[in-house]
């Protein structure tokens, strides 16, 4: 069968990853119709939109879509494209397993947690005003709906995937109303599922605990922003941001993601690291049932790896397309 699904490019080093993650998959025997479509300043030069309605049309009709990294101007400019399209399709989860890739050697070697972050509130509403000049508020919004639902797939989510345990990140001790709401959703849920333990950590007291000893997390659930630092974070444990993958989802759609953004520092050399983006494509490929390609490509992955092939951020001189080559000789073998 061949699977209709939308392709976003995106900037900075976004087309080269794509292009060997699209190569890899075709290597593979996977048969997708790819429906390509710019984002962020790309659309802007060529629509007028940073997020184009064709865009959203394309992937409300296909639910699926594997996305490149989209530049997002600093304090400036559009608003994030990354952003408005988690909001527009309602992809309240961002979903960033991290664990160690066999053959990569990195400061642990027992790293296998999953992030589970909230992907519309929080600090990144959005909302934020001049009060009077020289100060400005930014709102951070927590709703019980949001802090449930999250919660919620958390747990569905250890069940399904054999997960023992789901622990809450928060800083309810200071912000006691928005974080204490988080909180109290997560225990409320929590009490509906007594076959997964639960518990909570204080974010600076995770970060210490994450950098000391990972393995003792399962699945962590947090707030947008803690999420959003704490994958990064997390990312280093195990090699940096060009090996963690990515899924942002709702109800009915599904958008695939590196953790990384554009790479600007590196774009346009083929230098970048394809890993990401790949393990991002192997969760898409699980997601529409295509289980028996994710494997054999996980494995020509893992087989790269432990012959010590290295793109540069790992401390080899092997370039993106070559990178994508030898992935490839390994998938007929
Ligand atoms: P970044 O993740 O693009 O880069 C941070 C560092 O990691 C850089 O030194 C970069 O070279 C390196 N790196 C990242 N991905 C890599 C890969 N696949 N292979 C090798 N090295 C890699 O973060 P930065 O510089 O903060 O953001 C750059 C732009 O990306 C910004 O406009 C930001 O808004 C955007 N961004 C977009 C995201 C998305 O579309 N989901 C996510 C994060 C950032």
């Amino acid at each position: 069968m061949t699977h209709e699904i939308t392709l976003i490019p995106g900037d900075g080093i976004g087309p080269e990853i794509t292009e060997a993650v699209v190569r890899i998959l075709d290597a593979a025997g996977v048969s997708i119709n790819w429906d390509r479509h710019d984002a962020g300043q790309l659309a802007v030069e060529r629509t007028g939109q940073p997020l184009p309605e064709a865009l959203l049309d394309s992937i409300r009709e296909r639910k699926v879509a594997l996305k490149g990294p989209v530049t997002t101007p600093v304090g400036r400019g559009f608003t994030s494209v990354n952003v408005g399209l988690r909001k527009a399709l309602d992809l309240f989860v961002n979903l960033r397993p991290v664990a160690n890739l066999p053959g990569l050697d990195t400061r642990f070697d027992n790293v296998d947690l999953v992030i589970v972050r909230e992907n519309t509130e929080d600090l990144y509403s959005g909302l934020e005003h001049v009060v009077v000049p020289g100060v400005v508020e930014s709102l951070k919004i927590t709703t019980a709906q949001a802090a449930t639902r999250i919660a919620e797939f958390a747990f569905e989510y250890a069940r399904r995937h054999g997960r023992r345990r789901v622990t809450a990140v928060h800083k309810a001790n200071i912000m006691k109303l928005g974080d204490g709401l988080f909180l109290e959703s997560f225990r409320t849920v929590a009490a509906r599922y007594p076959d997964i333990q639960s518990d909570d950590r204080i974010i600076d007291a995770a970060c210490m605990q994450l950098v000391m000893r990972p393995e003792q997390f399962d699945v962590l659930v947090l707030p947008n922003l803690y999420g959003d630092i704490v994958s990064d974070l997390c990312a280093g444990l195990v090699g940096g941001l060009g090996v963690v993958p990515g899924a942002n989802l709702g109800t009915t759609t599904a958008v695939f993601e590196a953790v990384h953004g554009t790479a600007p520092d590196i774009a346009g050399r083929d230098i970048a690291n394809p890993t990401a983006l790949l393990l991002s494509a192997l969760l898409m490929l699980r997601h529409i049932g295509e289980d028996a390609a994710a494997d054999r490509i996980r494995q020509a992955l893992e087989a790269t790896v432990r012959a010590g092939v290295r793109t540069r951020d790992l401390g080899g001189t092997v370039g993106t397309r070559a990178f994508a080559d030898e992935i490839i000789s390994r998938l007929a073998a």
